[in-house]
């Protein structure tokens, strides 16, 4: 019998968990309804994507939105756009925004905020401190929540956890995995001095590869005497690779795209403040330790700590100046031009930008490109040349530090529960973004 679809993507390569062909995609109210030779079917649309891969949609499952409270620099609708153009079908967003994210109301209230504002899916982090360990429960619980972030090293906002104690306590109250940002806290107090006013190349000597691999090494033993499950966020060091790969029982691992393009000192003499970030950008050896780390599979995610500072907030003499570079919309392009260039392949950048996350988090019905799931999908031009220019950034800071670098490979569309939300450059229609689902917090109907 044949079936009348909403949307046909006819021609183009799919790459899944059954590897890449060529194969038509067909979707209806809003999940992907079959996959395969469809030339005959009847559909309301039919897009032609001869040339064209359709990768399961790229999930960012690290953001900093600075909504509420810091909206001068990002908010939910700006950085929503910024994911749709760079071809992110969905974001997870961090705590640390003002007020930040501590309560299950204000968890709810960036769902409320972002529910149709955002062009992208999404999901948010409730924040730990020493003070809401009894409340945590609840927030995993709240709808859009994608698990709990603790900040073991402080970096931007006042969300501190750093005492072995309050760790524990935080992760025994928990029952999702938890997020850390792991370095060691004590060590970057003493070390303070190290970073040097107007010499931000010194931001990497003042919070070095010891701090987080002392922090990492703490987290395990804390995450096995609770029996928690942790996330490991933008690991920087090449040590801590074989001591994560250890853990694989307990401990998952993600990557930037930052971290694995630009090293130290180069990127601090071209870019300045714009390169400094935490945990800091490394030299070669850290570098070339995260590739392995993705070559060998130890590595799971790819996250781009999209965290945006205006151009003015980063030109304060260092080390006044704030952490952070924008990367949401960057984390496509500059990554599939690493798979051009023979560095991962275009399974492994999939297998780490949407069965990752899945695999990580639980999201219910996305992750993959297989029938009944939700239809989102990347559609990718890998042989289109182009250059990131800052004035192609969406977000409201306006920069990338990658303005000027010439890529091969670039996100043509981006397909968010069937609707094309972004093709060819260009928005399309209104912002319907939802909260992803996920298997451990499911509603009751
Ligand atoms: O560089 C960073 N910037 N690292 C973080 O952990 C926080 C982020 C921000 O929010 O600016």
């Amino acid at each position: 019998m044949s079936q009348t679809y909403d949307l046909v993507f006819r021609g183009g390569t799919v790459v899944n968990q059954d590897g890449t062909g060529k194969a038509d995609l067909a979707v209806k109210d809003g999940r992907i309804a079959a996959i395969g030779d469809l030339s005959r079917a009847a559909a309301a649309e039919t897009v032609d994507v001869t040339g064209l891969h359709l990768l399961p949609g790229v999930v960012d499952s690290q953001v900093h939105l600075r909504e509420p409270g810091n909206e001068h620099k990002e908010d939910l609708e700006s950085g929503g756009r910024a994911a749709a153009l760079g071809g992110v079908t969905a974001v997870f967003e961090m705590p640390n925004t003002k007020p930040p994210t501590t309560t299950p109301e204000a968890l709810a209230d960036k769902v409320a905020r972002a529910r149709h504002r955002m062009y992208c899916d999404f999901a948010f982090y409730g924040g730990a401190t020493t003070e809401n360990v009894d409340i945590l429960a609840d927030i995993e619980r709240e709808p859009g929540c994608c698990g709990i972030k603790i900040f073991m090293g402080s970096s931007t906002g006042n969300l501190l956890v750093d005492k072995d104690e309050d760790v524990l306590r935080v992760l025994k109250a928990i029952r999702r995995r938890a997020a850390i940002h792991s370095e060691d806290e004590a060590r970057l107090r003493e070390r303070r001095e190290l970073a040097l006013l107007g010499h931000v190349d010194t931001h990497h000597v003042w919070r070095d590869a010891e701090a987080a691999i002392l922090c990492t090494t703490r987290l395990l033993r804390l995450a096995r005497e609770a029996g928690k499950r942790i996330h490991v966020l933008h690991v920087s060091t090449a040590d801590e690779i074989p001591i994560l790969a250890a853990a694989k029982d307990i401990a998952t691992v993600e990557v930037t795209p930052q971290h694995l393009t630009l090293a130290a000192p180069e990127c601090y003499e071209a870019l300045g403040t714009l390169a400094q970030m935490n945990p800091p950008i490394r030299g070669h050896e850290h570098r070339d330790g995260l590739w392995a780390g993705i070559a060998s599979g130890v590595v799971d995610v790819l996250g781009s700590d999209h965290a945006p500072h205006t151009i003015e907030e980063k030109e304060q003499t260092y080390p006044k100046s704030p952490a952070g570079m924008p990367g949401v919309q960057t984390l496509v392009p500059v990554m599939l031009n690493h798979v051009n260039e023979g560095r991962l392949t275009l399974q492994r950048f999939v297998d780490l930008t949407s069965a990752g996350p899945q695999r990580i988090f639980g999201m219910s019905r996305k992750g993959r490109l297989a029938v009944g799931y939700d239809a989102d999908i990347t559609v990718v031009d890998m042989a289109a040349t182009r250059v990131i220019e800052d004035k192609w950034i969406a977000s409201k800071c306006g920069w990338t530090p990658y303005n000027g670098m010439k890529v091969k490979g670039w996100p043509i569309g981006t397909v968010v529960r069937g609707r094309r939300v972004m093709w060819d450059d260009e928005l399309q229609g209104a912002a319907t973004g939802e909260p992803i689902l996920f298997v451990e917090n499911l509603p009751r109907h």
